[in-house]
């Protein structure tokens, strides 16, 4: 197990890029391999979730090159794949298993998904039942905390039939799933969410000339549409850069540019949540295709409290837990609600959060949809765990560098399913200038026994 050791640190004065899009990477993948010929994807990010789904794809018969780290060709099957020797792996993702799902529902072949611990604990009901409806047949050996249909799935595919579905939460994983297999079912398909979540899978349809269509909150594609491939370039991933935004914003001084960077408005409402807590943010899109990039610049000063709620909170999910060491370094107190699904994520991130937060010195209220954040008290440093959760390990090193004294974050190779680098960067970019590489962080026990 790898720990981290981190020490406060200055300000922030740099510009930077961040991997690909962990969400964007995975569909490029899927949607290539189900396209009807040969596409190059760049800026791919090779992470373990992203890995796991190239991975299961070469399992069903895609032939996939990997050219560089960030460059894949996919040699699309047009939609038919063949049946894996064994079980499919997903690892920690459950953008993976979910979505995959939706395309092994409608193949004439069975197939086993399994995951790691997280991965088994998670609620799969969400995707089994609306995929039953369209004449799929899934069953869950696994059970969740709560008792519900959870991994390893066996899917046993056949033809499927279009339904018209209200999903009951707003989840991309969900919508994307059930879109998928509707490219294969009898009719049209369509997907109405109770609010807007991430449209990274509508906009890969359009991509490959899927044409969905989009009428308010709900989204219909035809089945038995071929998709066309096409090259794909991966934006970098804006819940990566959340990291550095918060150290950069919550620290008067601080100057950040992020090149490159993923502006889809689905996925930015972390922009405009350290607008409203008092940061200076500047977005500008150069590239507006398929998904809009372009650079972030932000000037750091003096945080303040913010309520985060409703509508907004499908566009923030992921970058909730940053977002609450940021109201951890803002004055006033920081109301996040609505947020219920934190709880079914890689760990329960409510009560990481408020856990960690605590440790720290922080004052929170946990309640069952959210929480409350004291903000602005002195930190000191604290010995935390990351749960094996990738968000929560990132969000509590950050939090260190504000802290007195020595923080220690523990089980950190978590990092890897969507940041990889992400502690060279933090090394490099908070380096004081003449200081070795280690002096805010550093790795237990290999560099400080
Ligand atoms: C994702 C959707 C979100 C998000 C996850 C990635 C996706 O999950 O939290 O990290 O790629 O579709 P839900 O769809 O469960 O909200």
């Amino acid at each position: 197990m790898t720990d981290w050791k981190i020490r406060r640190a200055p300000g922030i004065r740099t510009e930077l890029s961040v991997p690909g899009d962990k969400s964007i990477s995975h569909r490029a993948i899927m949607f290539a391999a189900m396209a009807n010929g040969t596409a190059t994807i760049t800026g791919f990010l090779p992470s373990e979730d992203c890995l796991s789904t190239m991975r299961a794809f070469q399992q069903l018969g895609v032939e996939i090159e990997r050219v560089d780290e960030t460059t894949v060709i996919v040699h699309g099957t047009g939609g038919k794949f063949t049946a894996p020797a064994g079980d499919i792996d997903c690892g920690n993702s459950g953008t993976t298993m979910r979505l995959l799902c939706g395309v092994l529902a409608a193949q004439p072949f069975r197939s086993r998904l399994t995951g790691d611990a997280s991965l088994s604990r998670r609620p799969m009901k969400r995707v089994i039942e609306p995929l039953t409806r369209m004449g799929a047949k899934i069953s869950a050996e696994g059970r969740t905390p709560k008792g519900d249909p959870s991994a390893p799935l066996v899917i046993e595919g056949g033809a499927l039939a279009g339904i018209d579905y209200t999903s009951p939460v707003a989840s991309a994983q969900v919508k994307s799933a059930i879109l998928i297999a509707g490219l294969f079912a009898r009719g049209t398909t369509s997907v109405t969410e109770p609010e807007q979540s991430r449209d990274h899978t509508e906009r890969m349809l359009t991509w490959h000339v899927a044409r969905p269509r989009r009428d308010g909150l709900k989204v219909t594609v035809v089945g038995g549409t071929t998709l066309e491939s096409r090259d794909f370039q991966v934006p970098g991933d804006i819940s990566s850069a959340a990291f550095w935004l918060v150290a950069a914003a919550a620290q008067p001084g601080s100057q950040l540019l992020v090149k490159d960077v993923g502006l889809n408005p689905t996925r930015s409402g972390i922009l405009a949540v350290l607008i409203r807590m008092g940061a200076r943010v500047k977005e500008k899109v150069e590239f507006a295709e398929g998904e809009a990039r372009g650079t972030v610049s932000i000037t750091g000063g003096q945080l303040r409290a913010t309520e985060i709620g409703g509508r907004e909170i499908p566009n923030v999910i992921d970058e909730l837990p940053i977002l609450a060491v940021a109201a951890a370094l803002a004055e006033g107190r920081t109301v996040i609600k609505d947020a219920r699904e934190l709880r079914v994520k890689e760990t329960d991130r409510i009560a990481a959060v408020a856990r960690n937060l605590r440790a720290f010195g922080v004052q929170v209220q946990e309640n069952d949809d959210g929480l409350e954040i004291e903000g602005g008290c002195e930190l000191h440093g604290a010995d935390v765990t990351s749960d094996g959760d990738h968000r929560i390990a990132m969000s509590s090193a950050i939090l260190g560098l504000f802290a007195k004294g020595t923080t220690i974050v523990r089980d950190t190779e978590c990092v890897n399913t969507s940041y990889p680098g992400f502690y060279e960067t933090l090394q490099r970019i908070m380096k004081p200038r003449g200081a070795p590489a280690t002096t805010v962080i550093s790795k237990l026990p290999v560099e400080n026994p």
